[in-house]
């Protein structure tokens, strides 16, 4: 099955398009484009994501990276044709208008660029539908349901946290090298094998909105056993880097930082933040504390102190982060006694995070295996959720997809 993936749901426009073949459970699949774009430099100067500059951004690149992606596609057989667009009936682009009413801009475009195509090769349209940004969701919604309608192709709507789940089941060789995520460069290359996952399986998944530990009984059967109780662990390093003074994301920024060689001379402070939740029965979190913690340390150092002990500060808050949530992964990988474990979302992009959880794992739960995506799948991309439509994928007419950003992973 060729599948075309589209994510917006928050601040990156993906696009990927992928075929998959062999045994559903264990498929091959070919990456044949995988398309990125980040709207970081938009939203930074704003110190974080502004909903709807997200959707204008998106709405301004979708059909160019729809494009982008034809083009990469066409070197593997990808059947890509410019089309006389006055053969397409009137009523069908009145009906592409109307789905397209509150993203004009997009409409024009796709009249452009999209209606001029021809039909491509692809079984279906996978799209985020949540949960994320709603105006954001929106357009990458209306987008996928414009295309389901101009090429009579069913929609598969899926979940974003799903996409998260699924992305360390394609481990990338690091031979490799042009696997980037960026409007130039994508992932070329043959047939790639999905991993195997044994069920049960739990998924630590660690983003920007969402911390969640997620038990698995099956492809498509989820349950949250347990989640933060207000920051997600992404959010708390956003808002710990804004306080530091490092630009945002944060994640990137404080994990930079603290691999820094520590040189501050006649600072004998030693740096000790709370680790919250850690002791807990349950498998919640909570990081929102730990934040007004560095607040407060910042506050009493001061400014001048703050700058210098940064490094350290960095290194303990991302220590603490860390170490709640391996601990909390592993006592409830013990408790469900699950076969795998597997770890998603942007924060897994974090050297510190994965190193701990797999030196961990490895000493206390030796027998179960452990998936961490590529540091380059780790973050939002369409890539993910054209997986995740292979794995629960359910195809639905055009007018049953609905944008829900408040979406949770159940069964
Ligand atoms: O999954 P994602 O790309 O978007 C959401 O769905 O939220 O996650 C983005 C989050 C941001 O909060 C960012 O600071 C964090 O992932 N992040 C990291 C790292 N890289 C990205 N956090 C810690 N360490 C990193 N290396
Ligand atoms: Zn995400």
């Amino acid at each position: 099955m060729r599948i075309l993936a589209i994510e917006t749901s928050c601040d990156e426009t993906a696009i990927a398009i992928a075929e998959f073949t062999g045994p559903k459970a264990v498929p091959r699949i070919s990456v044949l484009s995988n398309i990125v774009s980040s709207q970081i430099a938009v939203h930074r100067k704003f110190g974080g994501v502004v909903p709807n500059l997200a959707r204008r951004e998106h709405e301004k690149n979708l059909t160019f990276i729809l494009e982008r992606a034809f083009k990469e596609a066409r070197f593997s057989n990808f059947k890509f044709q410019i089309t006389n667009h006055k053969q397409i009936p009137n009523s069908k682009i009145k009906k592409i208008e109307k789905i397209l009413e509150r993203e004009p801009e997009l409409f024009e475009r796709f009249k452009k660029h999209i209606l001029p195509l021809k039909k491509p090769g692809i079984d279906a349209i996978a799209v985020t539908y949540g949960p994320g940004l709603a105006p954001a969701l929106w357009v990458g919604v209306n987008f996928a349901r414009a295309l389901a309608v101009l090429w009579d192709k069913p929609l598969i709507p899926v979940n974003h946290m799903a996409g998260h789940f699924y992305s360390p089941l394609l481990q990338v060789e690091p031979r490799i090298s042009n696997f980037q995520f960026s409007i130039s460069k994508q992932i070329k290359n043959s047939k790639l094998q999905i991993q195997n996952v044994s069920f049960p399986t739990l998924g630590l998944l660690v983003s920007g909105g969402h911390t969640e530990l997620v038990y698995a009984k099956k492809h498509g059967k989820w349950k949250i056993i347990g989640e933060t109780r207000d920051d997600a662990a992404g959010e708390a390093f956003d808002k710990v880097a804004r306080i530091l003074g490092l630009p945002y994301p944060g994640g990137p920024a404080i994990s930079a930082i603290a691999e820094m060689k520590l040189k501050v001379k006649n600072e004998k402070l030693k740096i000790t933040l709370p680790r919250p939740m850690i002791a807990t029965n349950d498998f919640d979190f909570s990081f929102s504390g730990l934040k007004t913690a560095v607040l407060y340390l910042a506050r009493d150092l001061g400014k001048k102190r703050t700058k210098k002990l940064r490094p350290s500060i960095a290194k303990e808050f991302q220590n603490a982060v860390v170490d709640v949530l391996v601990k909390k992964t592993i006592r409830a990988a013990k408790a469900l006694k699950v076969k795998t474990v597997l770890l998603g979302g942007g924060v897994a992009a974090n050297h510190e995070l994965r190193k701990r959880l797999e030196t961990n794992l490895k000493k206390e739960l030796p027998n179960i295996k452990y998936l961490i995506p590529d540091t380059r799948m780790a973050g939002d991309n369409a890539l993910m959720i054209a997986i995740a439509a292979h794995f629960t994928g359910k195809k639905k007419a055009w007018n049953k997809v609905h944008a829900d950003a408040n979406l949770r992973l159940s069964r």
